[in-house]
């Protein structure tokens, strides 16, 4: 009997999977164990020209989850509306689904797993974290022997594009972001790229795989990279480290911490050397040692290439669930303090060249408890704004606020001042 694949969405990721099902060479029956069909495709415009077959159009994608389908396979996107009642419908109606979508997955992901659960299906998203890189199967099925202690992850091509070519060129976010624009690695609204909120759906997943938690992004913390300045990458790299934009989940004493923030990262690490818009995963699994996967985390052929996989795990039947545990037992994350993390900083203050300055930001700092390893001020200019640049000793995110927040308000700091962790 063929697998019956329905498909809602047909443009990047849904084209490559079209592609990839229909290529005669492909030898997916053989790994399937029995053909697969597409009975049904659905998009928004019948008559766009798409460059690959377009067979079975339906014009409403919620009839997709009322066709004869086994599988309904879901890549319009979006947190809600369509996607999230074609994906509730089909589970509903005894379709297996398979997703891309991070945002749908990140809000609803635990209901949904429910429904999936309740029907004997899969509910499978190996294309919705990191593209092309099998992390979700990883957490899912492979690191499971013993506790996943930490995930970090570069999960946002634009924004690695983005911090990858400020290094390279010197210029600024905003002139690098118009560029990254023309030449479409970032969206016309690159807000959830660049203000860290793509990387925050991709981690809610994460963390629920490793831990066993509920996918929560009210349990997160969530900055991006439009603050980091040319000034910041450079200086990064004469202390030996490079900026990215990371999503960290550890167990701590105090629960799952989770974050998403740029951060200071050793030049030789793993993670610092992903670059450009490729994605990189590290996970900490304990006993089992530290694992690093990267690749290309989103684009046409990568991301189907994780589309297809699910598709032809569906073939074999065998429904597991979805976040790796039966979704009743995934517990409601209780958030660590993260604001009592310890970590060395990386401070910056744009502040007026002028007698006394540095003496108001060594009070503030010492008054709050934060002790300095080292400072650079290079440029002298008396009476102009300037860099002063500091590494602290490892300190806790609440005592560098409450100095910066002290050392901000004084009429001779002409910036808010930037505060970077730097990872071990
Ligand atoms: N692109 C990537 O590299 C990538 C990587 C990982 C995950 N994802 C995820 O994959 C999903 C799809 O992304 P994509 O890049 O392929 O998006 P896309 O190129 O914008 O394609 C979206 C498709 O959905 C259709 N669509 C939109 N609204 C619709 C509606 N109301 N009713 C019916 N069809 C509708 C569009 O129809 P028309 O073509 O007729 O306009 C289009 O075919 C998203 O969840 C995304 O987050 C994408």
């Amino acid at each position: 009997m063929p697998l019956k694949i329905a498909i809602a969405g047909l443009g990047t990721v849904g084209g490559g999977v079209i592609k990839a099902l229909t290529d005669p060479e492909s030898g997916l029956a053989a790994r399937a164990g029995r053909p697969l069909q597409i009975v049904a495709v659905s998009a928004r415009d019948a008559s766009k020209a798409r460059g690959f077959p377009v067979e079975n159009f339906v014009a409403d994608p919620l009839a997709l989850a009322k066709s004869d389908a086994d599988v309904v396979v879901e890549l319009i996107g979006g947190e809600d509306g369509i996607a999230k009642k074609l994906v509730e419908t089909a589970l509903a109606n005894g379709k297996h689904v398979v997703t891309a979508n991070k945002a749908l997955l990140a809000k609803h992901g635990a209901a949904l797993a429910v429904a999936a659960e309740k029907n004997k299906l899969q509910l499978k998203f190996e294309a919705a974290v990191a593209g092309g890189i099998p992390i979700v199967n990883t957490l899912r099925e492979s690191l499971v022997a013993y506790d996943v202690q930490a995930v970090k992850g570069i999960l946002n091509g634009t924004c690695n594009y983005i911090l990858t070519e400020m290094e390279a060129t010197g210029a600024s976010f905003a002139s690098v972001l118009k560029d990254a624009q023309k030449l479409g690695y970032a969206e016309a609204d690159p807000t959830l790229d660049v203000g860290g909120g793509d990387t925050a759906h991709k981690l809610a997943l994460l963390s629920s795989l490793a831990f066993g938690v509920t996918p929560d992004l009210s349990a997160m913390t969530v900055e991006g990279i439009e603050h980091i300045t040319p000034a910041d990458i450079h200086f990064a790299s004469e202390f030996g480290f490079r900026i990215k934009l990371l999503g960290v989940a550890r167990r701590t004493q105090s629960g799952i911490e989770q974050k998403v923030h740029p951060a200071m990262v050793r030049a030789r690490s793993p993670l610092a050397n992903v670059d450009g818009a490729a994605n990189g995963v590290l996970v900490d699994a304990g006993e089992a040692g530290s694992f690093f996967f990267s690749g290309r985390g989103a684009g046409e052929a990568p991301t189907a290439s994780a589309v297809v996989a699910d598709i032809v795990e569906a073939a074999g039947g065998a429904a597991s669930p979805a976040f790796g545990r039966p979704a009743a037992s995934l517990a409601r994350l209780e958030p660590a303090d993260g604001k009592q993390a310890v970590s060395p900083w990386y401070l910056r203050f744009e502040v007026l060249d002028e007698p006394g300055v540095l003496a108001l930001i060594a009070r503030h700092l010492a008054e709050a408890g934060v002790s300095i390893e080292s400072m650079i001020q290079r440029v002298r200019a008396p009476g102009t704004p300037v860099a002063i640049v500091m590494i602290t000793h490892e300190t806790s995110q609440a005592s560098t606020e409450r100095a910066l927040k002290a050392i901000g308000a004084s009429d001779k700091v002409r910036a808010r001042p930037c505060m970077i962790p730097m990872e071990s």
